[in-house]
């Protein structure tokens, strides 16, 4: 039997760093959506585990116990053949790595694992628990506390830069670690305008510092700010990966030609939330 897993790559919509734990990790309060972009995992019970990287990202992608779909594997309890489809750009703060490493634990689980504990994806990485569930999310903790949130949907252009970006000298690179969280109660939202309009109030703290690590991200914004129609930007996770926000999918799309069109190095994709 051979499943394959669909890995979507995770938005944050915010990211405020609220305070740092002593071992160094930070706490973090942020909304998270999955979109329809992302890589594929496809796995099947073989006698020795071994992973093969298609797609077009997949050169430098490491192939050994250094690669996150490799660790999940090994918590599956049985080996093995991995064949990871990848489509994201590495290191861009919209999952990659912890996408797959959760869609290799949700692969091995159709295949008969027994789920991994909560714990266990942690180990991972702080994003593989938000990446196991790929639902809107309002994320705390250093990652692993997750409450389940209910969000009009949303449609964006993102932009990679195709610079790599490495988060702890992002996060390092903090001016302050304690910044205010969201409010405690989320609004509601009746529709995506006043969600969007919400967002367009809250921030991601990282996208400062990494702005000042990576100059390619300010451009990356600047570009989608001059996209006709886009109604609020930002970067997601440690980035270099931005996005814009659209009224809808028409939108975004002819924004997302139009960008690519003028950028060709950079990678630029449409793409709309999935739902809860
Ligand atoms: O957990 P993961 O290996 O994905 O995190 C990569 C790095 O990002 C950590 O080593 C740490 O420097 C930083 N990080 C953090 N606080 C978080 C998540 C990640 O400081 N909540």
């Amino acid at each position: 039997m051979t499943v394959k897993v669909f890995a979507p790559a995770k938005i944050n919509l915010t990211l405020h760093v609220t305070g740092q734990r002593e071992d160094g990790y930070h706490l973090l309060d942020s909304l998270v959506a999955f979109v329809d972009q992302g890589d594929q995992v496809t796995a099947t019970p073989a006698t020795v585990s071994a992973l093969s990287v298609t797609g077009p990202f997949a050169q430098g992608v490491p192939t050994d116990s250094s690669n996150l779909v490799m660790l999940a594997a090994g918590l599956a309890g049985f080996p093995m053949s991995l064949t990871l489809d990848k489509r994201l750009p590495p290191a861009s703060g919209i999952g990659g790595g912890s996408a797959d490493a959760a869609a290799t634990l949700r692969a091995a689980a159709r295949l008969g694992a027994k789920p991994v504990i909560a714990e266990g994806a942690l180990s991972l990485g702080a994003d593989v628990p938000v990446c196991l569930g790929a639902k809107p999310v309002r994320m705390s903790g250093i990652g692993e506390a997750l409450t389940p949130v209910s969000m009009p949907a949303l449609h964006m252009v993102l932009v990679n830069p195709r610079v790599e970006v490495s988060t702890p000298e992002v996060f390092k690179s903090l001016e302050s670690k304690t910044n205010a969280a969201m409010p405690e109660v989320l609004p509601d939202w009746p529709d995506s305008l006043s969600f969007i309009d919400w967002l367009s109030t809250q921030r991601n703290d990282l996208e400062a510092p990494a702005v000042k690590r990576v100059p390619e991200v300010a451009a990356a914004l600047a570009a989608l700010a001059l996209a006709p129609g886009a109604q609020m930007l930002r970067m997601s996770g440690s980035g270099a990966t931005c996005f814009a926000l659209f009224e809808n999918r028409y939108t975004a799309d002819a924004a997302a030609l139009q960008l690519a069109d003028s950028n060709p190095w950079w990678w630029v994709k449409s793409a709309s939330t999935l739902p809860g």
